[in-house]
């Protein structure tokens, strides 16, 4: 665990590289980038195109391109389809300035649930509809968002090897994939980046599949890197959150466990607060320097809270500083699973 930035972009924010040039697949990115998730969907806001919330998100996705924030991710399930929209409509003048990022393959399920679809069809299908909704030629980073149980990764990736061929997809990327499939989708065509949850609260990572990425030379995307918001010590209560609020049925931010929760984050925000930084920047730092193969991808849809996650990338963790954050939140003390449903997660 070092300080590990490889070298400063043009406008002071560092970058890094995912991937690695032994496979062809270095991908140059800022070392932090920017979630858009929560702009259309989840947190509370949902995306009316034209709303008070849409023109403050598109405000942030330009502040993030003038600081020097490459790296913006979406989805297609974000919405749906509203997160691309509003992503494209913030790009559509400097989209040479962004390592654009989408993601496929969690479909509306019959059961009004739901599904998951990594088939060559389904592949095919979404990439068209995602370079219309963002307005370009080319994905630069293209995600299997869940593996789908029903259809081998080979197959997937096979599919998404044509894209690349095509032009219409740079790199490829997997999420929340284990390291078998990890293993398994690398051989038929190498992988740039995997995405996962990665923070001081979720650090199951840690035991293989981080171990596997560095073996193979494939980036780590930290996603919710500030534990979707609690880490910043701002949440303080689950009646903080709109009715329609993903979080209102996370088991982590549930009675007991919000409560217990809670109080390791204070134990983190003291440490900060020594420090002279916020604890969601505390927490942004601990996840930068757990390697430069490790890019965090914070959400948010305010420009203030986008200026102080970026500064985060110049604040200097000493080694005891890194023990002392984890003795303040060890992985074991957190209660509460990431998801109420595990099961498209695979291990
Ligand atoms: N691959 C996957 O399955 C997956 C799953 C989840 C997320 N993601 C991606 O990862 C990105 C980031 O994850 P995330 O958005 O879930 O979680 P996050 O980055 O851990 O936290 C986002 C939340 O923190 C709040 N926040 C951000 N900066 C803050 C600050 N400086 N002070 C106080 N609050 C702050 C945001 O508020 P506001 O919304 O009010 O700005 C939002 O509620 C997403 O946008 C998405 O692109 C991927």
């Amino acid at each position: 665990m070092t300080d590990t930035t490889t070298s400063t972009g043009p406008t002071g924010i560092p970058t890094r590289t995912l991937g690695s040039a032994a496979n062809g697949t270095a991908l140059e990115v800022s070392a932090l980038g920017l979630g858009c998730m929560g702009m259309s969907a989840f947190y509370g806001a949902a995306s009316g195109e034209s709303s008070a919330t849409d023109a403050e998100s598109v405000r942030t996705v330009h502040r993030a391109l003038d600081l020097g924030v490459t790296l913006l991710d979406t989805a297609e399930m974000y919405g749906p389809h509203t997160n691309e929209r509003l992503v494209g409509r913030a790009i559509a003048d400097r989209r040479d300035d962004v390592v654009l990022a989408t993601k496929f393959g969690i479909v509306p399920a019959t059961d009004g649930g739901r599904g998951y679809d990594g088939s060559p069809e389904n592949v095919r299908r979404s990439i068209d509809g995602s370079l219309q909704r963002l307005g370009t030629d080319h994905v630069d980073l293209y995600y299997q968002h869940r593996m789908d149980p029903q259809v081998p990764v080979e197959e997937t990736v096979g599919a998404l090897a044509e894209l690349v061929a095509e032009g219409k997809v740079r790199h490829i990327g997997l999420s929340e994939a284990s390291p078998e499939t990890i293993r398994r989708a690398h051989a038929v065509h190498p992988v740039t980046a995997v995405q996962t949850e990665y923070s001081l609260w979720s650090r199951d990572v840690e035991a293989s599949v981080l171990p596997t990425l560095r073996e193979l030379g494939i980036g780590l995307v930290p996603y919710s890197p500030l534990g979707r918001g609690f880490l910043t010590g701002q949440i303080t209560s689950p009646d903080d959150f709109a009715e329609d609020d993903f979080r209102r049925s996370n088991p982590r931010f549930q009675g007991e466990a919000f409560e217990a929760n809670l109080a390791l984050v204070g134990r983190v925000r003291e440490i900060a607060e020594a420090k002279g930084v916020t604890a969601g920047q505390l927490a942004l730092a601990w996840v930068l320097a757990q390697g430069d193969d490790v890019v965090p991808i914070p959400g948010t849809k305010r420009v203030a809270y986008l200026e102080e996650n970026v500064a985060a990338a110049r604040v200097h963790l000493t080694g005891e500083d890194l023990a002392a954050i984890t003795d303040a939140m060890p992985a074991e003390a957190v209660v509460g699973q990431r998801y109420a449903d595990m099961s498209p997660i695979e291990e």
